[in-house]
């Protein structure tokens, strides 16, 4: 193809006589056929990519496969479904991947996780519950694992199913290294939570608001809204996995995101209470306790 065009210029210009013409013919057609030539090439290396990563992919689902067989059908069942042996005494359930529901996820609620997600959920495994960690095994075959999963639904092949990670606010670092500004940043964040969240947290964050009874998720079984006084929540251990949280919410349960009701910044003052609840669980503060708990009386 690039032959015949060089051809194909040379030919073009051995036409011409007239000696001004030829300089501006010659200038003109030129910038024309690099940019031909560009563009010729520029398509052909497209095509060699496309073809490359789709050998790539391919092949990445062979490993994940392989991997998935010996690490996971225990669990998630070889078809992915969930129903692995293991899976009748299992509370919560293996993940039905199936559904194509993932809950942890920096994305909006309804969108699909990115793949630094689901890296995250397979490097750190998911806190209170059976699904370990896999940090140990190679990063390519984490990789591989979450290429495969991706091949037990079609929702992975709709381009509506997916949408950019929700940024939120900077992290205001300083704010949680000092004690002063932490307490102020928890003490405005408890007056959101009264009215956000202890509905179903309970008013000491326990799991056990009005709401709590007879919640089930999008898979059908039960589900209790999460004991925030617990050293760990299921999708990790820093104050910037609790501000996820609240951005994108837990697709699949009752779980909502705040992203709409609370603004990207008092939403680290929210993160910092959920952070003092544990912390003061946890005996952290000793007879400090800087925060007065949230009374029935104030709910009114
Ligand atoms: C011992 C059982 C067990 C094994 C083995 C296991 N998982 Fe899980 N996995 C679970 C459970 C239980 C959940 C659901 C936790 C929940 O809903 O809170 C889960 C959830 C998940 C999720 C969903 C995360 C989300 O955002 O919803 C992914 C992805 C996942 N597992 C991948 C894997 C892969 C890949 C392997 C093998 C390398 C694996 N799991 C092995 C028990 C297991
Ligand atoms: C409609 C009920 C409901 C409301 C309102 C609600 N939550 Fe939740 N929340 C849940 C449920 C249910 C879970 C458990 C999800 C799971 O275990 O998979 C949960 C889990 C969590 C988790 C733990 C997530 C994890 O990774 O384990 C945090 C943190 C949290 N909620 C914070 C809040 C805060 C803060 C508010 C208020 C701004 C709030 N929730 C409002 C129902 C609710």
């Amino acid at each position: 193809m690039i032959y015949i065009k060089l051809i194909f210029i040379y030919s073009s210009y051995s036409h011409v006589n007239h000696e001004i013409k030829v300089k501006d013919f010659f200038l003109r057609n030129l910038i024309q056929h690099i940019l031909f030539l560009f563009f010729c090439f520029e398509s052909t290396l497209i095509d060699a990519k496309n073809f490359a990563q789709s050998i790539h992919n391919q092949e990445m689902i062979k490993h994940g496969k392989n991997v998935y067989r010996q690490r996971c059908t225990g669990c998630h069942g070889e078809k992915g479904d969930g129903k692995g042996p293991a899976a009748i005494f299992l509370n919560p359930k293996p993940r039905d991947f199936t559904k194509g529901i993932f809950k942890f996820s920096s994305t909006p609620y309804d969108a699909l996780p990115t793949d630094q997600d689901l890296m995250r959920t397979l490097t750190q495994g998911i806190y209170g519950t059976s699904m370990p960690s896999f940090s140990l095994i190679p990063e390519v075959s984490r990789l591989s694992l979450v290429e495969y999963i991706k091949t037990f639904s079609d929702v992975w092949k709709k381009q509506e199913n997916y949408q950019a990670p929700l940024k939120g606010d900077v992290f205001p670092l300083q704010d949680f290294k000092n004690f002063n500004k932490f307490v102020k940043r928890a003490k405005k964040g408890r007056t959101i939570f009264i009215e956000q969240c202890t509905i179903c947290h309970g008013i000491q964050g326990k799991g056990d608001g009005e709401g709590s009874e007879g919640l089930e998720d999008d898979w059908e079984n039960p589900i209790k809204p999460a004991n925030l006084t617990k050293a760990f929540i299921k999708s990790g251990k820093s104050v910037e996995s609790i501000y996820r949280v609240l951005l994108s919410g837990i697709a699949g349960t009752p779980m909502p995101s705040f992203y709409e009701a609370i603004s990207n910044k008092d939403m680290w003052d929210v993160s910092a209470y959920v952070l003092y609840l544990r912390g003061h669980s946890q005996g952290l503060y000793g007879n400090k306790n800087p925060i007065k708990p949230i009374t029935k009386a104030e709910l009114e």
